[in-house]
């Protein structure tokens, strides 16, 4: 049987930028021999509007069985005022809890025609390729004991770091995996210093490496000095893998080492299914950008990327998420931009399905 894709859409520009997918999809399988089971559903706003949730339970049925889901992206100004169990926002979240996502990856991968648009010197990220692992299910943003509280006379905030063996081991594992179709290289951050859940981080990442993935190069570093190193010389790094809190900084500040949010994807792991894929949803990082929608605006790059990242790492297709990644490299390298990638100097920008049309001719002369 071919493996099964469940697109999700959304609202905004998701189903824009995911029709661009749907052509790259239907590429490779009139090229490659790479056919999918390919089924669409409604999540967000647009399940909202259909069956009054943002997402079916039957939506969440199909998610558990397919071999990876592929969303676009939730949420917008029509749906701000609806009550918090039923935002488009809860759809999403619904997903990434029932399907156990523990493993979160934000790639910075840097784009050579855009080095100008980082933040940073271009000989600093120019073919900069690197991958933060954040841990996504546990942590600080969810540890109990936590709230505000009366302390003689003043208030005090209260979170909890706390992390269980486990809840570590399989994020590692995680990682050493990616590492093993990437560079093999591997870097932790904690901060074992001064915590005691960096401690026990520091250990069990150690103690999965040897037992199981002692072919990884494996190094540790605490999480400050890891977001100075990030700034100051990135291509040090393949795979870093942290915890929820220093995840969630340091792939905000990854990613802004190869500018636009039109060109980030991400995928969310978690344990292995029976046929020994890992439950995956794959998406871009940006949102539903109401600001653009429907104007034929939106950039479709990052959720093609995210069907990259899905091919990678889903569906042990690496040559043909190079590919992919190379058809986009080709295409920005011809200087062909959607508006987001326009830089101040401006010049013609192409439509949403405009630059589809070219990723697909550059995968056709490929
Ligand atoms: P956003 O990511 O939707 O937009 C931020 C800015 O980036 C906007 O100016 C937008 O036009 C631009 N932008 C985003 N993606 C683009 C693309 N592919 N091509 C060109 N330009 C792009 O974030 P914002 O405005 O904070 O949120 C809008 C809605 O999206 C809200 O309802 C929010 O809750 C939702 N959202 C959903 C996410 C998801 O589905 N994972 C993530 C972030 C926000
Ligand atoms: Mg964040």
């Amino acid at each position: 049987a071919n493996p099964s894709l469940l697109i999700l859409p959304g609202d905004g520009i998701g189903p824009e930028v995911m029709a661009q997918v749907r052509r790259v999809i239907d590429w490779f399988g009139a090229n490659r021999d790479l056919a999918f089971d390919v089924s669409e559903d409604l999540v967000g706003g647009a399940a909202y509007d259909k069956h009054g949730t943002p997402l079916h339970d039957d939506t969440m049925a199909r998610a558990q069985e397919v071999d990876a889901v592929l969303l676009g992206a939730v949420g917008g100004p029509k749906y701000d005022d609806l009550d918090f169990s039923v935002k488009p926002e809860r759809g999403l979240l619904r997903l990434r809890k029932e399907m156990d996502l523990f493993s979160n990856l934000r790639p910075a991968q840097c784009f050579d025609a855009l080095a100008d648009f980082s933040s940073l010197k271009k000989d600093v990220v120019a073919g900069l390729d690197i991958m933060i692992v954040r841990e996504l299910t546990s942590g600080v943003y969810f540890g109990e004991p936590r709230g505000i509280h009366k302390e003689g006379n003043e208030r005090v905030g209260i979170n909890t770091q706390r992390y269980t063996e486990s809840e570590i081991a399989r994020v590692a594992r995680s990682a050493f995996e990616l590492a093993r179709k990437r560079s093999n290289k591997v870097c932790s951050m904690e901060k074992a210093n001064v915590m005691e859940s960096g401690i026990l981080w520091r250990q069990v990442v150690q103690e999965i490496h040897d037992a199981e993935y002692p072919d990884v190069e494996l190094s540790h570093m605490y999480a400050d000095n890891g977001a100075m190193q990030l700034v100051r010389a990135p291509k040090q790094f393949d795979v870093i893998v942290t915890d929820n809190l220093f995840g969630d900084v340091l792939s905000d500040c990854a990613a802004m080492l190869t500018g636009s949010l039109g060109m980030l994807p991400s995928a969310s792991l978690g344990l292995p299914m029976a046929n020994g894929r890992p439950k995956a949803l794959y998406e871009p990082v940006h949102g539903s950008a109401p600001d653009i929608t429907g104007q034929g605006k939106a950039n479709p790059i990052a959720c093609i990327l995210s069907f990259a990242m899905a091919l990678r790492y889903s569906f042990d297709e690496g040559e043909n998420a190079d590919l992919l990644e190379g058809a986009v490299q080709k295409v920005l390298a011809d200087g062909v931009r959607t508006a987001d990638l326009m830089g101040p100097e401006g010049g013609s920008p192409v439509s949403t399905t405009e630059m589809g049309d070219a990723i697909l001719a550059a995968l056709d002369a490929a």
